[in-house]
């Protein structure tokens, strides 16, 4: 079986990607696999552009991502190193002429390990479902819920799942009118108080949030949040632990065991998440047997409500104080590196990464 495996991608989350899709490569090629699987690596450029052939193969070795300078958008041969090979017409899938390099015809089925906008928002589920050929992971609507942190807290809503009070707010109330904006600011600090989170609904790794602790704070963080997005989503900030469960399975999916996110900085913002020591991942986490299996009630409730399939991390918030579980999101591809939670959560459930990858493909192709 061909497995188209498509990273990189043009959002924040870019190098991430790469690095998630050189932990499938290698778990494809481990021997358990290497006999059923044939990896055709496609990298989408952050410009937009998708590269298969060896380019792409030579991004997922190194990974490094393709860096094209602004004055001259043609990727050359020298921003390869000097050992690679030359761009041929093959590897260049642009758009207009993605059809004519025969290896996107080969594919047998796809597996899209983009993260955030444009890739994990339905945007590229839509493509491949236009295709006509199975892919890893949600469709359409489970990946567009999943990325809007309003329509996700909805579907969340409606399905009975505690979370933390919000405010959905969009870009015209912070930038259009001025007579509406100071308005807003005392309903936020009315219904949510201080610290609230400021957050662009359509974002990952935590790229344009921030914590406001004061009015002049949270004017400044709508203000930058709206630079990111037209949606927008306020949130009354808790102080509690970060869990998460992994998800995995179609139309009867299976709950993780539970982890735990510690670090000790102010939230987990994205240079915790990616600065190495700055976050421990626990797992399992040492929670009760009752958090647990609440947990993993929610994660499956919260898969279901929003419409995802294959594969989703769910987070939680755990106020200890309280002994409250509130769901915070769904992630519908989340970092699979290495060292991510979402495979590290199945090895310790028994399931390794080789097998993991395997069983993800399978439950495409149902
Ligand atoms: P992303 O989708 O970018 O991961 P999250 O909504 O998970 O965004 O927020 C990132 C981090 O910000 C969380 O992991 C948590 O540390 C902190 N955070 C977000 N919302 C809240 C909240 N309402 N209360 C307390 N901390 C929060
Ligand atoms: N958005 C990052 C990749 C995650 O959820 O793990
Ligand atoms: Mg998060």
């Amino acid at each position: 079986l061909r497995v188209g495996l498509l990273f990189g991608g043009c959002s924040g989350e870019h190098e991430v990607s790469i690095n998630s899709a050189r932990a499938i490569a290698k778990a494809l090629s481990a021997e358990q696999n290497a006999s059923k699987y044939e990896i055709l690596p496609f990298y989408i450029q952050k410009d937009g552009r998708w590269l298969a052939g060896n380019v792409s193969q030579q991004v997922l070795e190194s990974g490094q991502p393709l860096q094209l300078p602004r004055s001259n958008p043609e990727p050359q041969e020298n921003q390869l190193g000097s050992d690679s090979s030359q761009l041929s017409t093959a590897d260049r899938l642009s758009f207009s002429r993605w059809q004519s390099p025969s290896q996107v015809a080969e594919v047998d089925v796809w597996f899209p390990i983009l993260h955030g906008p444009n890739g994990e928002d339905g945007t590229v589920q839509g493509l491949l479902t236009l295709m006509q050929v199975p892919f890893v992971g949600s469709g359409v609507l489970g990946s567009a819920m999943g990325m809007d942190k309003i329509a996700m807290k909805m579907a969340f809503a409606q399905a009975g799942l505690p979370q933390v009070k919000y405010m959905a707010v969009n870009r015209s109330q912070i930038w259009s009118n001025p007579c509406v904006f100071p308005k807003l600011c005392d309903q936020i600090e009315l219904n949510l108080g201080y610290p609230c989170f400021i957050k662009p609904a359509n974002l990952g790794s935590s790229v344009g949030i921030a914590k406001a602790r004061s009015r002049q704070e949270l004017e400044t963080a709508l203000d930058n949040a709206a630079s990111y997005d037209r949606r927008i989503i306020v949130e009354a900030g808790v102080i509690a632990r970060e869990l998460e469960c992994a998800v995995l399975g179609n139309d009867q999916p299976q709950a993780s065991v539970v982890g735990e996110i510690t670090y000790s900085s102010d939230f987990y913002d994205y240079e915790t998440k990616y600065t190495q020591g700055k976050a421990d991942l626990v797992i399992p986490a040492t929670v009760s047997d009752a958090v647990t299996r609440q947990i993993q009630e929610m994660a499956l409730q919260a898969f279901a409500a929003i419409d995802a399939g294959g594969l989703a991390r769910v987070d939680f918030f755990y106020v200890e104080a309280t002994g409250e579980v509130l769901i915070n999101e769904i992630n519908t591809l989340p970092g699979f590196t290495a060292t991510s939670m979402y495979p590290l959560l199945w090895a310790h459930s028994g399931v390794s990464f080789p097998e993991l990858v395997d069983r993800l493909i399978q439950l495409a192709l149902e």
